[in-house]
């Protein structure tokens, strides 16, 4: 087990800094997600842990020991990359096996190993069959196994299920959480996808343009976004967002915190608009409803309206959010919440 720092690390690529003077603590046996939009340096800071390709400036420390000049091999680091890059040609006993043999480990261990590890991640019936005989998943738990026979005590994962369709994609998160429960070792896991983040996270940090927006819970993430990106980023559909007219102030609120009715309950904030179109997703259903030049997407458990029908959108006042025009959360205890509060009272 092994928990990892930055310390004001700065990495460029032709005097173009990546990631600029980032702090960053990863707790020991927690599974942190970092997640962000392409491009905004998660791949980046993987491999500065790993050591594939160091900082410019600045120090990693992993558990408090600063590995700058380790080579990566003696990091105790795994990596499991997005193409997961199994050798076709060997069974997946021999992907599994190979690291180990490489490393001189007498044939007995191996075995042990390759068996214990197999039956952790569900191949056990498998070792003898070529890559090519097995499904995306399997071959994604055999990119794992060869990963975990190194027994690292940090685990980095690069967008690991990026190849897998939708279904197994579910599947494979469920059984991710359940391996790191079983291993208790830190997990370091890129994303682009806030879904992934929200379920499998005990820890998410959101990048943006080579900075961290926010580090937080999955929860505390939802409830108390730092600022607009934070807001708009987390959650399906995002963060409802308009101006307020005072100050450059905006205001927002999710699609599942407004409530649509034919007659107004007296809520905080309360107009009339009209449904512009409706996405019927099962269990649930997402309307868009105009209202003069604003439209906002609204999350409904019930489908009780059509396109052109005139509805009541109301919000309360606990499930408003205020930011700053650089986009800053205000939070409830600034003095002025209450006053933008008033400036939004509708109906
Ligand atoms: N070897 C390199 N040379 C020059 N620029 C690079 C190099 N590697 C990455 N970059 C740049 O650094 C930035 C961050 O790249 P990185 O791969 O870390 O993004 P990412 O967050 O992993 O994105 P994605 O979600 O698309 O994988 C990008 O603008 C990228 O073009
Ligand atoms: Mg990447």
């Amino acid at each position: 087990m092994a928990s990892i720092e930055f310390v004001k690390v700065t990495k460029s690529f032709d005097k173009h800094d990546v990631i600029k003077d980032l702090d960053l603590k990863i707790e020991d046996g927690k599974f942190t997600v970092l997640v962000g939009p392409s491009g905004c340096g998660k791949t980046t800071l993987l491999r500065m842990i790993a050591g594939i390709d160091p900082q410019t400036s600045g120090k990693v420390l992993i558990n408090g020991k600063d590995v700058t000049k380790i080579p990566p091999g003696q990091r105790g680091v795994a990596m499991v990359f997005q193409n997961y890059a199994i050798y076709p040609t060997m069974s997946v006993r021999e992907n599994i096996e190979f690291g180990l043999k490489n490393n001189k480990v007498p044939k007995e261990e191996r075995t042990r190993l390759v068996e214990s590890i197999s039956a952790t991640v569900g191949l056990s019936e498998y070792l003898d069959r070529k890559p090519s005989t097995l499904s995306g998943g399997q071959r994604q738990r055999v990119a794992l196994a060869r990963a975990m026979v190194k027994q690292p005590s940090v685990f980095l994962m690069d967008e690991p299920l990026s190849n897998l369709d939708a279904k197994l994609r579910v599947q494979m998160r469920i059984e991710l959480i359940e391996l790191h429960k079983k291993l208790g070792t830190t997990f370091v896991y890129v994303t682009h996808d806030q879904v992934e983040a929200m379920s499998m996270a005990d820890t998410i940090v959101l990048m943006n343009k080579g900075l961290i927006q926010q580090e937080a819970p999955p929860d505390v993430m939802y409830r108390k976004p730092n600022n607009m990106f934070a807001a708009e980023f987390i959650g399906v559909p995002p963060m409802n967002m308009d101006d307020l007219g005072v100050e450059g102030i905006k205001f927002g609120f999710r699609p599942e915190s407004a409530v649509l009715s034919k007659e107004p309950s007296g809520k905080h904030f309360s107009i009339r608009g009209v449904i512009a179109t409706r996405e019927m997703l099962g269990s649930e259903t997402v309307y868009q409803v105009k209202y003069n030049n604003s439209s906002y997407m609204i999350k409904c458990i019930e489908d009780h309206f059509t396109v052109d029908e005139d509805v009541c959108l109301e919000v309360a006042a606990n499930k408003i959010f205020f930011f700053e025009e650089d986009g800053n959360r205000i939070g409830e205890e600034d003095g002025r919440f209450n006053n933008y509060l008033e400036a939004l009272r509708r109906g």
